[in-house]
């Protein structure tokens, strides 16, 4: 179905075309070409991290990452249960196993006092994510990560850009991944990077995403790795999305200031910007009182020609999991009330009330308000 209002679009108004026609007049089209090492560096730049490596996707960036610490059979990784599917994927695909923790309900994020409670003798890493822009208590989760001697992995997939305590996400873990698929506030269509201060986990992530290629002898292979490589013209996108960033950083939370004010008068709770934090709302999320509520107003908005998505079902609730019997009420109560609200940067104001209202008609005809 083609909805007057998406739920997103790209902003691609910056050098993309410039970029990319010079890939294709160059015939630099492929994992080789100076847009890849360009784009790299000006991310790490942008981050104030040291080293930047670009994958296929940020699927492939957070198998690679937790491969990449050496995590695999018999070691256990702590998760939040409310997140994509792709956190917990990646986990699996290691052999390790992902040990699941519910989110506080004043950030959504994952709950640094579950997190302590699920550590055992098997625990290798936490993975953090920062779910739709906002980010996790990273005191909190470093303080812990330090006493018990873990490694921290962090999923940026949705908080390009984001601040906690004036830091970037991915500057905080020991290794970081971002996701660049069309959705998200830099994208490449596909592709994704890994992030680290650690120049030899920098050198692991690169040798395996090459397909565990020797340095110095062609075709001949030390381990079995992965083609996970990055093409110049998703670089090539990349970088001129890069150059952009901060535009489209800005848009996105004066968005958030709008929707604010014109949703305050109405039954919904906002996801909002957590002191110390800087949110950049990859989506505006809100929380409606029920489950039966969320669904009518998704379907109201849809029949007015509004996309929306509802939040993520926690990973538990899945079947691949539901064998073992787990509880995670905070994540189940966001996951069943929540909706994502049509979220590009360059979305027009009209659009913007026009959603507002829509969902001020819901409520009325409801007698809600
Ligand atoms: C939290 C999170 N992690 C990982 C990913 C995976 O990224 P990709 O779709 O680029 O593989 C996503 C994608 O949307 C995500 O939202």
């Amino acid at each position: 179905m083609k909805y007057k209002i998406p739920i997103y679009q790209p902003l691609l108004d910056g050098n993309e075309k410039k970029y990319v026609n010079e890939c294709l007049d160059s015939n630099w089209i492929s994992s080789k070409g100076k847009f890849i090492k360009e784009f790299e560096d000006k991310f790490s730049e942008f981050l104030g991290v040291k080293y930047a490596t670009g994958v296929s996707n940020g699927t492939t960036a957070l198998h690679l990452a937790i491969e990449t610490l050496g995590i695999g059979r018999g070691d256990e990784v702590i998760v939040p249960t409310f997140t994509y599917i792709a956190s917990v994927s990646s986990i699996i695909y290691t052999g390790a196993t992902p040990v699941f923790v519910d989110s506080l309900s004043s950030t959504w994020q994952m709950d640094p006092e579950d997190v302590k409670r699920k550590i055992t003798p098997k625990t290798k890493a936490i993975m953090v994510v920062h779910l739709y822009g906002q980010m996790c208590e990273m005191d909190e989760i470093m303080k812990i990560a330090n006493e018990y001697k873990l490694f921290v992995i962090e999923d940026c997939a949705e908080a390009f850009g984001s601040k906690y305590k004036n830091k970037y996400a991915g500057s905080f873990g020991n290794i970081s991944s971002f996701s660049f698929y069309g959705n998200k506030t830099v994208t490449t269509g596909e592709g994704g990077m890994i992030v680290t201060n650690d120049y030899y986990l920098y050198d692991k992530a690169y040798h395996l995403k090459m397909h565990g290629v020797s340095r110095d002898r062609e075709y001949w292979h030390d381990v079995i790795g992965y083609n996970y490589r990055m093409t110049n013209i998703c670089a090539a996108i990349g970088l001129a999305q890069l150059e952009k960033a901060d535009v489209h950083i800005s848009l996105k939370r004066k968005l958030a200031v709008r929707y604010n004010e014109l949703l305050k008068d109405l039954p919904v709770i906002p996801l909002k910007e957590a002191k110390g934090t800087i949110n950049t709302f990859w989506m505006y999320s809100i929380l409606v009182e029920n489950v039966k509520l969320r669904n009518e107003l998704r379907e109201f908005l849809s029949g007015a020609g509004i996309e929306t998505r509802p939040t993520f079902y926690p990973v538990h609730t899945m079947p691949m999991f539901t064998h073992q019997y787990q509880k995670f009420s905070v994540a189940e109560d966001i996951a069943i009330r929540g909706i994502n609200l049509p979220s590009w940067p360059q979305i027009p104001d009209e659009s913007v009330v026009e959603i507002c209202n829509c969902i001020k008609e819901f409520f009325t005809k409801l007698k809600l308000i």
